[in-house]
């Protein structure tokens, strides 16, 4: 197995980080001085992946937009000679083979992921949710990729949370294969306390093999009446070999205010623009 494509499902309503998401798509939110989307992408190109479909919806064409050239912008910096402005405004558009599919109505994560059958054909894939942002020095989905290819079998990103927490995630029954690597053996989408496998979360992070899509084809509305990913990856858990990784790394859940406000916290104490500034102002507000 050689894992080349991605998915990054995009057509959320980003209701929780409202107003700012009323109009501006929460993946178009700037960490610092980046989209959280070019994160995203980033994490996936360093792993090696070449074509990259984001599944989007009518309100996110600032998304695509920023991925473009923008000649008239491109020749202003240019002329004024703001060079690093310019690579960086073109890097953007280079990064990667980007293609767009619509999800039309929003039905799910599941949903969402089946909408890119025809991109994925008959290759395994990742897929990246633009809501968790990872922090590792070596990219979180190429972790799941070495563990994927090695079984042969799809793999999801688990780490441990707070046992109050794994009711916000998916939660996983494993089994110990090597280090850091489990089988899994079942799993479940927001759990209770009483209905929990562990408190080993799904976060953000999967390589999946194209025999998730008939499983997606029958899948019936779950949790919250949406179709859901994790119930179609239980039903492929239950006949196949599928593994999960404890990814080495910090994951940021961008989706919500705190977890974006750290994120943008520690992103920018690492920034060479912002580093020393912010840990200088920090201490006097502390
Ligand atoms: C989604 C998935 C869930 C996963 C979580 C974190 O939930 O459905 O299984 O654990 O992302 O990656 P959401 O955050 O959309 O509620």
């Amino acid at each position: 197995m050689r894992v080349k494509k991605a998915v990054i499902p995009a057509a959320g309503l980003g209701t929780r980080m409202l107003p700012a998401t009323k109009t501006v798509p929460k993946e178009m939110l700037p960490l610092v001085d980046k989209p959280v989307i070019q994160y995203i992408i980033e994490e996936a190109v360093e792993a090696g992946i070449e074509d990259i479909l984001i599944v989007t919806n009518r309100a996110k064409s600032a998304m695509d937009d920023y991925f473009d050239y923008h000649p008239e912008l491109e020749r202003k910096l240019a002329a004024s000679g703001r060079d690093a402005d310019l690579e960086a405004v073109r890097r953007a558009a280079d990064l990667a083979n980007i293609f767009y599919v619509r999800q039309k109505e929003t039905l799910g994560l599941g949903h969402a992921i089946w909408r890119a059958r025809r991109f994925v054909g008959d290759e395994p894939f990742a897929v990246l949710l633009g809501d968790d942002i990872m922090k590792a020095d070596r990219p979180v989905i190429g972790q799941l990729i070495a563990a994927a290819e090695k079984y042969d079998a799809p793999c999801v990103g688990t780490q441990p949370v707070a046992p109050e927490a794994i009711s916000r995630y998916s939660s996983l029954k494993l089994e110990p294969l090597e280090d850091r690597i489990f089988r899994v053996t079942d799993m479940n989408e927001k759990p209770t306390p009483e209905t929990k496998l562990s408190d080993y979360a799904i976060l953000g992070r999967y390589v999946l093999t194209p025999d998730i899509f008939p499983v997606l084809e029958q899948t019936k509305p779950g949790y919250g009446g949406e179709i859901q990913l994790t119930d179609a990856m239980r039903e492929l858990c239950h006949t196949r070999f599928f593994t999960a990784a404890h990814f080495e790394g910090r994951r940021y859940d961008t989706g919500n205010l705190c977890g974006f406000l750290e994120a943008t916290i520690d992103f920018a104490l690492e920034h060479p623009a912002s580093g020393d500034w912010l840990r200088e102002f920090l201490k006097t507000k502390l």
